[in-house]
């Protein structure tokens, strides 16, 4: 049953007003809406349908009438309801069962109460609805609970009501003054505790900004309300865009599918992106805090304000809005590190998707169920799209163009046409051909090549576009909407470095002068042309700066130009860039040796690179923000971004080239690893803050390299790191470490911190973690063994991504083990999981996604687990998309 963008029609009822009644007894729940609707004078002339999914119907009045059987018909998840006259109030009343709701979609049990989540479609779980983003209505919430119990009763809005009830219970209204669509809907009904404090807007609006958890945890949550202030702030001095609500609300909850909810002023949370002490939380977890925190808030205008037509336009306001959280991010971190962390994230999770069986434009035509399009592309790659907009047309053009999206926009829900057009609008670039990005999928390649002429003292680059061929191509030829495809519009910030690393001032033929040394192309053609003048020598190219197109470069760079970059290149991201070349080019090489068992020998190993990573670690003492950069050019690529490069890909000797390069960097510069290690160690109080991380997180790295060295001493190094750690940061830096080696401390280790920390669920979700991705031989039996563990439970997200995602997405060498165990494994999970929770099991199916990128020992096996899923009976939505496509 697959739904398609080009069948829209707009709703054929609106409705003005919903007041909801929401009863929560032991064991389920009664829930009245009463619906103020009318006919859309804009709608076609269709029945009256909402949706509904497991509700128990237990009555339904249009304008006080008590509708009989021959009035309406339930059944398909949708209600249909005959004969209904232009404008009237139709009352219903469901029971549900939220104890038995293991989906967590739509009203559901948690430890510490009810909980909500509707985006996507989980509304339709809660009461009767037209359940779709351009329904927007203004909401009304009444709750009723236990009152020891449930003390805490929130909803949407303002308070404005409440009271008590026989039997201990008491009930509390809330008012939401915006029309909203129903997935913006939220309520709680929870025994939490609550830390206060308010933001004063610059209009003078005082906010009262509040953060409830989980009782006892108030000493974790000073981090993710000073995130939220810094975000309001922000996006005043950005966007000129103010809270426009008195209550701003976050409840953490620990089972939770996803990161978090902007629900209308009262956001959900899972945990892992609210509590932080440093004894609990890292350096990454910190800033993952602020991102999220910072992401729902930004939702407020990109996402509530003005919201989505439908789902096919997710990136409307989810790339828009990463966009949004990622330039916070380089604000209040450090730029240089921000962006190549989100460069590794596309390429390791965006790249592969889009080469894969669920490739898809960041606005698809077509999907079986929306959960599954909640991807790396809609979110990632879309904030790119945005990222590729604002550079082509410049800072202030853009906030232009954001204030021309509001002005037209607010209160309405939208497409992603209507962005681009205020963008074009208020810039005055012909964005026509951009809009490719957002009809094309797969990872367009740019195969650029140079030429340089002495005589005319010409350089010259020759760009040429080179299109993926996606199975999203096939399957929408299949389906008679055949695409037209054609080169995309990008822009390529480049400079170009001379012997010295010095910058050239560039002009192009035709220019009377040069305009700085560093410039953005607009490419438009599928091959274009880009000549500069008055050049003396060959330069070395940097080309894409701040990788300013999300594409695969093309170009014949040799070790000394790689090298060169490494050293002098200006822009940050391009000088981690070069590093991970280089090391990709030296690792596709050690893959070969080792497929041909020379590569124990390490000659494949280029004592230039050796040079330039001294060199590097040498530079981390020079300049200010030097160690957290330096930090991220020791991290080698990764396994399964590696993979990616390979035509038939083969894990084991991934894994052994990888481990080979880090032995040797790790013999090679034993001195400067221990020098660097000692002189980084920090005294100050922990601090999360830029400078503070960044130091931890190259010592870290040094920690990392030097566990590699098969000495005493420095295993000694390593539990003494563990032991001494006075943060979270350093001690599963530790852990991690220790988790790979085959040593008697092992074991002790890993029992000391499970005995420690065995009442802080996310704390044990990292000790589940380090050993998922262990690399030591019985990884997978280790992995089996915790599923039985006591900490271990399979209804409760974060566990099933620490334990079993980690393993399927993280450690490819025992994932893609020969004998199919991994495999096996992973199927064995998903087959449990799908009953319980459709959603968290088709993220683990997709880590099945590249299987037909190994050999064919591994995909006969991969095919038979994949085989053994499809032939599941009732198997969900979710799970049978991603089976069925990866099986197409
Ligand atoms: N809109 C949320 C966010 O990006 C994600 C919620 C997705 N939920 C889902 N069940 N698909 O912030
Ligand atoms: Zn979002």
């Amino acid at each position: 049953s697959t739904i398609y963008l080009k069948d829209y029609t707009p709703p054929a009822y609106l409705v003005d007003s919903v007041a909801l009644d929401i009863a929560i007894h032991v064991g389920f729940a009664f829930v009245s809406s009463r619906l103020t609707m009318r006919r859309n004078p804009a709608g076609a002339d269709a029945a009256l349908v909402l949706n509904g999914e497991d509700l128990q119907l237990e009555s339904l009045k249009l304008d006080g009438r008590t509708l009989g059987a021959n009035d309406f018909l339930y059944a398909d998840d949708l209600l249909t309801i005959h004969q209904a006259p232009e404008a009237f109030l139709l009352e219903t009343v469901v029971r549900i069962e939220p104890d038995q709701n293991t989906q967590l979609s739509g009203l559901y049990r948690s430890k510490d109460g009810y909980f909500t989540q509707c985006e996507a479609q989980g509304f339709r779980r809660i009461t009767f609805y037209p359940d779709r983003p351009d329904v927007l209505a203004k909401f009304e919430c009444t709750l009723h609970a236990d009152k020891t119990a449930f003390p805490i009763l929130l909803a949407n809005g303002n308070p404005v009501a409440s009271g008590s009830e026989d039997d201990n219970r008491h009930w509390a209204t809330w008012e939401d003054p915006f029309a909203k669509p129903a997935y913006l809907f939220a309520c709680v009904a929870a025994k939490l505790d609550v830390i206060e404090d308010h933001y004063v807007t610059s209009s003078g609006r005082r906010v009262r900004c509040a953060v409830y958890v989980e009782p006892g945890k108030l000493d974790q949550c000073d981090h993710a309300i000073a995130a939220l202030k810094k975000s309001m702030k922000w996006d005043e001095d950005v966007f000129g865009l103010e809270m426009d609500l008195d209550h701003y609300m976050i409840v953490a909850v620990g089972d939770f599918n996803m990161g978090a909810m902007e629900n209308k002023g009262l956001n959900i949370f899972n945990t892992k992106y609210v509590l932080a002490r440093p004894d609990t939380a890292t350096d990454t977890d910190y800033q993952n805090i602020d991102r999220v925190v910072a992401h729902e808030y930004f939702h407020n205008w990109t996402g509530n304000r003005v919201t989505c037509r439908d789902w096919f336009q997710l990136s409307l306001k989810e790339g828009l809005t990463v966009f949004r959280d990622q330039q916070f991010g380089m604000d209040v971190h450090s730029a240089g590190v921000t962006r190549i962390q989100e460069v590794r994230t596309l390429r390791a999770a965006q790249f592969p998707e889009d080469a894969g069986p669920m490739a898809h434009p960041i606005r698809p035509e077509s999907y079986a169920e929306i959960n599954n399009f909640y991807t790396a592309t809609v979110y990632e790659k879309g904030a790119e799209v945005i990222r590729m907009i604002h550079t082509l047309i410049g800072k202030d053009a853009f906030r232009k163009g954001m204030d021309l999206y509001f002005a037209r926009h607010d209160g309405q829900a939208v497409t992603c046409e209507d962005f681009v057009a205020a963008m074009q609008d208020a810039s005055g670039l012909d964005l026509t051909q951009f809009k490719r990005w957002y009809s094309q999928a797969g990872t367009p390649r740019l195969v650029v090549r140079s030429r340089f002429d002495a005589a005319t003292r010409r350089y010259t680059l020759e760009v040429e576009q080179v299109f993926a061929h996606t199975p999203y191509e096939d399957r929408m030829a299949a389906d008679g909407l055949p695409q037209a495809r054609g080169p995309y519009h990008l822009p390529i910030v480049l400079g170009l470095l001379d012997a010295d690393g010095r910058e050239l001032p560039l002009q192009l033929v035709g220019e009377s002068n040069a305009t700085g040394s560093q410039r953005t192309l607009q490419l438009r053609e599928a091959q274009q042309t880009f000549i500069f003048e008055n050049i003396d020598a060959e330069p070395v190219p940097s080309l894409l700066r701040g990788f300013s197109a999300p594409v695969v470069l093309d170009y014949p760079y040799s070790t000394a130009d790689l090298v060169h970059l490494m050293a002098y290149d200006r822009d940050a991201v391009n000088r981690w860039e070069a590093g991970q070349r280089l090391a990709t080019d030296i690792l596709l090489a050690g893959v070969t040796a080792f497929q041909q068992g020379t590569g124990e020998t390490t000659g494949w190993i280029p004592q230039d690179y050796i040079l330039a990573m001294a060199r590097l670690l040498g530079a981390a003492f020079v300049e200010g923000g030097g160690p957290a950069l330096v930090a991220e050019a020791l991290v080698l690529p990764s396994e399964n971004v590696l993979a990616e490069q390979m035509g038939v890909v083969d894990p084991d000797a991934i894994h052994a080239a990888r481990l080979a390069l880090r032995r040797t960097l790790a013999r090679e510069l034993r001195e400067p690893l221990l020098a660097a290690y000692f002189e980084l160690k920090d005294e100050a109080p922990y601090s999360p803050e830029g400078a503070q991380a960044g130091k931890r997180a190259l010592r870290n790295a040094c920690l990392g390299y030097l566990a590699e060295l098969n000495e005493l001493s420095a295993q000694a190094l390593v539990i003494g790191h563990f032991e001494t750690a006075g943060n979270m940061t350093d001690s599963i830096a530790a852990l991690a470490a220790v988790a790979n080696l085959d040593i008697p401390a092992r074991h002790a280790l890993l029992d000391s911190f499970y005995s420690k920390w065995r009442d802080e669920a996310l704390v044990v979700d990292k000790w589940l973690q380090v050993q998922a991705t262990s690399r030591l031989p019985g990884t997978t039996q280790d992995v089996r063994a915790l599923m039985a563990h006591e900490s271990f439970d399979i209804r409760n997200p974060n566990k099933v991504y620490s334990l079993l995602r980690a393993f399927c997405a993280a450690n490819p060498q025992h994932f893609h083990a020969a004998d199919g165990s991994g495999y096996k494994l992973a199927a064995d999970v998903i087959l449990q999981l799908d009953p319980l929770n459709p959603q968290v099991a088709s993220r683990i199916a997709r880590t099945f996604d590249r299987w037909k990128k190994f050999d064919p020992v591994r995909q006969r096996q991969a095919r038979a687990q994949l085989e053994r899923i499809r032939a599941q009976e009732n198997l969900s939505s979710d799970v049978a998309e991603v089976v069925g496509k990866a099986l197409d």
